[in-house]
């Protein structure tokens, strides 16, 4: 049986980390086995990485510097978790993934597109998700949301490159439209939910709401 790879994109603060864990928990209350992940991160190698790009003393990071610590771990974490999950028929929940690379890399810092797509191509190995989820806030409200918790390196940056990040997601979304589903997430969370919910039937038809929402 093959596994669903599902991925969720969008700013921080959007609700990724919300909407991931509720949508685990539709999924299981039908006991289809599921693996809840996460970039940079999902594996040690990845998470070493991450306390790195995240560490908001680390102010000179070179742009392509960022960008290769992101494809390691991205790496790792597809030969560790992602395709052997996915080879046992698991539904892998990714929280970010390629497109945020897009996103804040290409449209954010302006980095060459076709070479970052190329990066992307080679960290995983060609494997692109099923379905994404594009969580789509306000700049200015996903940065509120996020900042409740303490503002890391990524949320530092200026409100002008967060909305490049932002148009940036929207237009891939506009080009991939049978992969990526753009999902307003400026809303009360179990709305947000139902929306994903939905998003994700034409793969799983028999999916319905967490009641935790
Ligand atoms: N729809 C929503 N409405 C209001 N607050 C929300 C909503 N979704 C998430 N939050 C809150 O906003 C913060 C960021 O959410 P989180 O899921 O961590 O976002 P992300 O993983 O995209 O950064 C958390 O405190 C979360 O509880
Ligand atoms: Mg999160």
């Amino acid at each position: 049986m093959p596994g669903l790879f599902i991925t969720l994109e969008g700013a921080d603060g959007a609700g990724k980390t919300t909407q991931g864990a509720l949508l685990a928990q539709a999924f299981r209350a039908l006991q289809y086995p599921v693996l809840e992940t996460r970039e940079p991160g999902g594996t040690p190698v990845g998470e070493a990485a991450r306390r790195v790009l995240l560490d908001p003393s680390l102010t000179g990071m070179a742009p392509m510097a960022e960008v290769f610590l992101y494809a390691a771990a991205r790496a790792q974490l597809i030969r560790e978790v992602i395709l052997p999950a996915l080879a046992a028929g698991t539904v892998v929940i990714c929280d970010r993934f390629t497109d945020s690379t897009l996103a804040y890399q290409g449209y954010g810092r302006g980095l060459d597109m076709d070479r970052l797509q190329s990066i992307n191509h080679w960290a995983t190995e060609g494997l692109a998700p099923d379905l994404t989820l594009l969580l789509d806030i306000d700049s200015d409200e996903g940065l509120s949301r996020a900042r409740r918790k303490g503002a890391d390196r990524m949320e530092m940056e200026t409100a002008a490159f967060h909305q490049k990040v932002r148009h940036g997601f929207l237009e891939l979304a506009a080009k991939e439209t049978s992969r990526i589903r753009v999902i307003p997430a400026g809303r009360d969370i179990f709305e947000v939910h139902r929306q994903v919910i939905n998003a994700v039937r034409e793969k799983v038809p028999e999916l319905v709401c967490s009641q935790e929402g």
